[in-house]
Order: C-alpha cells, then sequence, then structure tokens
C-alpha cells in the first residue's frame, strides 16, 4: 500500500500543546496520502493515540482505552479487516515495544522523534499485520518539516524549540522529549510569513522553555529577537509557552511593552512559593526572583494577566513551605493557576526523595489552594466589568448555540449573544468587540458594541 485512499482516521490526544501541535502535524500527514479524518473511533478504520505521561495514572487509561475498541465494531464500508490502533507521544517513547506485549492488540508503536514513519508503519501494519514498532533516541529534523491540518484555520502553533535540558526533579518531559533544539530564525519567520499570508490571526510559539531558545544556533539569536521577527511578519496576535522563570530576560519583558502584537498574558509556572522546595525540584530560581520578575512585568505592561503551574505535595513538603507557595499564589494574583499533586515518575530524581506526606494532608493543602485560586481569578475579573474588548471568535458556546465564545487579548475566555441573522460561521476567525456586563470566575459575558 502507498496511500490511504478510502481509509478513516481520528487521532485522540493528551497533554500539552506540544503534543496537540505534533497531533495536527499527523492529521496534515495522513490527509496527504488520501485518508479522511473523522469524529469518533466507530467511524474510524485508523486510532491513533497520542500520549503524555505528566499525569498520574495515564498509562492504565490509555490501556483501558485501548483495550475496549476490541469491542468497537468496523465501519460497514471498510476496505479493512481490522480496525488499526496506533499509540504514539510521550509513553510510546517512552515505553516502546513493551505496549505491545500489554497490548497484544496494538498495531503501530511510534515514539516524539518519528512522526514521520507514522504512515509507513500504518501501511506495513496493514500490508503484513503484526506489531510495526519504531522508537528513536533523538529527532534528526523538526516535526515543522511535515505538512500541518490546523484544529482552527485562524490560530496556528509554531514550535521554535523541541525537547528540553531543565531537568526538574520531578518531571519526565526531558526523557520523553530529548534535548533541547532550536529551530533556525529564518525557519521561524518564513513559517510565520506564510501563516500571516493564510490569514492566521493568533501565532502561539511553542517550546518546554521558549526563554532559551538559540543557544545552540549558529550566532546564538535570542528569544527575543523570535518575538521580532514574528511580529514583524505581521501577525494579529502574539503568544507563547512555556517560560521558566530563571531564563525570562529583561530584554524579553520589555517586549510586552513595545511589541504591537504580543498580547498582554503571560503563563510563567512558579511550582512552588518555597526556596527549599524549589532548590529541591531544581528549578534554579527562588521566590524572590520570581517576584522581582512580576515587578518587571508589571512596570512594563501594567494590565498583563498572568497563569501558572503549582505543584502540591512534592516530597518533604513541610506546612511551611506549602503555606509559603499559598502566599506566593495570593501575592501575584494569577487570572488562572494549573494546580497539580505531586506524583512520582520512575527514572526522575525525584522518585528517588522521601515521600512521606499523608495524602490527606496533601488533599487539604490542595483544596485550600484551588478555592483561593478561584476567589483570586473572580476577583482579578470584575474590573472587566463595563469595559469593551476586542475578542477573537472561536465558535459557540459549548452549552448554547446562540452564543458566542472567543479570547480576549488576556486570553480570558468571552461570551456574547450572535446577532440576529449573523451566522457563527462568518464570525468565527474574526475579531468583534464586545461590552462586558458581566465577569464571572472562568468567563466574561457581554454584548457585541
Ligand atoms: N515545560 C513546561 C511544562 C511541563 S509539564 C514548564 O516547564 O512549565 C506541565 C506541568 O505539569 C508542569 O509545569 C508541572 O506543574 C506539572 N508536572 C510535571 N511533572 C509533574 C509531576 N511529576 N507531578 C505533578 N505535576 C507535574
Ligand atoms: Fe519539565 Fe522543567 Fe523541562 Fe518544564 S522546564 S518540561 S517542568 S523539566
Ligand atoms: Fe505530556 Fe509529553 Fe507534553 S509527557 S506534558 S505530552 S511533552
Amino acid at each position: 500500500m502507498s496511500t490511504l485512499f478510502g481509509l478513516t482516521f481520528c487521532v485522540h490526544t493528551f497533554g500539552c500543546q506540544m503534543n496537540k501541535h505534533d497531533s495536527e502535524r499527523i492529521s496534515g500527514m495522513l490527509e496527504g496520502l488520501g485518508a479522511t479524518s473523522v469524529a469518533t473511533i466507530e467511524e474510524a478504520d485508523i486510532v491513533v493515540f497520542m500520549t503524555c505521561c505528566v499525569r498520574e495514572a495515564a498509562d492504565v487509561r490509555l490501556y483501558g482505552q485501548v483495550a475496549s475498541l476490541k469491542n468497537v465494531a468496523l465501519r460497514p464500508q471498510t476496505p479493512l479487516s481490522k480496525r488499526i490502533v496506533a499509540v504514539g507521544g510521550c509513553i510510546g517513547q517512552r515505553d516502546g515495544e513493551k505496549l505491545t506485549r500489554d497490548l497484544p492488540h496494538l498495531d503501530v508503536v511510534f515514539g516524539t522523534h518519528n512522526l514521520g514513519s507514522l504512515p509507513a508503519l500504518l501501511m506495513a501494519a496493514i500490508d503484513e499485520g503484526g506489531h510495526q514498532v519504531e522508537v528513536l533516541d533523538a529527532s534528526s529534523s523538526f516535526p515543522t518539516e511535515l505538512p500541518s491540518s490546523r484544529e482552527l484555520a485562524w490560530a496556528a502553533w509554531l514550535p521554535i524549540t523541541i525537547g528540553c535540558d531543565n531537568f526538574c526533579s520531578y518531571c519526565i518531559v526531558p526523557y520523553v522529549r530529548g534535548r533541547e533544539k532550536s529551530r533556525p530564525l529564518e525557519d521561524i519567520a518564513a513559517e510565520a510569513s506564510g501563516y500571516v499570508a493564510a490569514g492566521v490571526k493568533e501565532i502561539t510559539l511553542l517550546g518546554q522553555n521558549v526563554n532559551s531558545y538559540g543557544r545552540d544556533l549558529y550566532g546564538a539569536p535570542r528569544f527575543a529577537d523570535v518575538l521580532d521577527v514574528v511580529d514583524a511578519a505581521g501577525i494579529e496576535r502574539l503568544r507563547f509557552a512555556t517560560s521558566h522563570p530563571k531564563d525570562l530576560t529583561d530584554e524579553v519583558i520589555e517586549r510586552f511593552a513595545t511589541l504591537r502584537s504580543l498580547q498582554p498574558a503571560l503563563h510563567l509556572p512558579v511550582q512552588s512559593g518555597s526556596n527549599r522546595i524549589l532548590a529541591a525540584m531544581n528549578r534554579r530560581y527562588t521566590r524572590e526572583h520570581y517576584l522581582g520578575l512580576i515587578e518587571k512585568l508589571r512596570a512594563a505592561c501594567p494590565d498583563i494577566a498572568l497563569s501558572t503551574d503549582v505543584i502540591v505535595g512534592f516530597p518533604g513538603e513541610t506546612a511551611e513551605d506549602f503555606e509559603d507557595t499559598y502566599r506566593i499564589v495570593e501575592e501575584v494574583g494569577y487570572h488562572q493557576v494549573f494546580t497539580f499533586i505531586y506524583s512520582k515518575r520512575e527514572g526522575t530524581p525525584a522518585a528517588q526523595m522521601v515521600d512521606d506526606t499523608p495524602r490527606e494532608v496533601i488533599q487539604e493543602r490542595f483544596d485550600r489552594l484551588v478555592d483561593l485560586v478561584q476567589r483570586k481569578a473572580f476577583e482579578l475579573n470584575q474590573p472587566e466589568a463595563g469595559r469593551t474588548v476586542p475578542v477573537l471568535v472561536e465558535g459557540t458556546s459549548k452549552r448554547d448555540a446562540s452564543i458566542l465564545m472567543g479570547k480576549s487579548p488576556k486570553n480570558q475566555t468571552v461570551h456574547a449573544r450572535i446577532p440576529q441573522g449573523v451566522r457563527i460561521e462568518d464570525l468565527a476567525g474574526t475579531i468583534v468587540n464586545v461590552r462586558v456586563d458581566e465577569a464571572r470566575t472562568w468567563y466574561l459575558s457581554g454584548e457585541i458594541a
């Protein structure tokens, strides 16, 4: 088989934006070979799982999902005698061959370094049967050299680095994504210009730590240079994720004041507010350094919306350590906080640390933190009531098809009634002004101005 004409596929994606972006590349490749994307497993001849191993029990869930596929009937018109099931992403990279021993009816396993091999592996599985497994130790090329099929026509993810060199002591990502590699500035500029020409309104630059961009490239271009070239390409809205506080420079902070396209929102993971725990996490910054960054960011862009990640219950976290975390979350004031309970990842340094805090104590800390996060998010949204904000429309609200849903510059979700006689298809991807009349914890609502 050398094409996939007549076949259907669906990709199920877990984990971070890096995986979501890889899934867009997979869809692009499979569509390029003639296959058609479908929404459900029932309709799909080929099912691809893009997996994540950061979250607890991710493998247990994956095993359950793959095993349950046995009971899903084939699509009536399928030319295949069986459904082809592939597992890729970070669990594929970590477990490789072992997955086919635990899940005998799995057909294909691939890793994070060889997305481009997936079509050949699928074709071999269709023609020859058996288990087709390929997991490589490192990437020879950037996945951006592969075609892409974007989830939203007007928003694009643009990877500028892959991999991670930071080895935070709890984190599995450096082991499943490999060493950090930067993409040449010219390639990034060319891709950004292509997106602008194609009508894309928003670009999100991606990397596990975008701030360390360029160290491995000739001439050592810096992340601020990337921001400048993408802004110069004429994009309407520019965002990036993720930033490591140890590498966020004054130069980048200043861009929040000077670059037209850079949106007033920043995700800056703090992980903990305790210097002792930050050191044990190998984060290489202190609470004081982090707060200093926040001060500079607010000086450059007074209305900036901040979001963060926090881990509760890291090995050895005491009541005082947690209070430090609680206080820093209160002091900074985040629009959004992604809260995680620490979970041990085999092979990481933290897995060797004494971890004896009772589960109930950690849960109680976690619940207190979540309460604070909600209270703060509600408070911080209140000044939006009465303001008019430009909203990039994504589609309708999940609950009500007469309400549009979009994003403000600060990345807040905004709802507004769709005007009589206007079709959502014509609004999606455009920027409309919404006068906010109510600010809730997780969204703003109002009327089109
Ligand atoms: N490169 C990004 C994202 C890494 S993973 C960054 O550095 O911010 C996303 C989040 O998952 C991390 O920020 C961390 O808060 C959380 N996380 C990672 N490993 C974890 C673990 N073992 N237990 C609990 N949370 C974890
Ligand atoms: Fe993991 Fe730290 Fe790298 Fe983020 S910076 S991916 S938390 S090792
Ligand atoms: Fe998960 Fe892999 Fe991203 S482990 S967080 S999908 S890099």
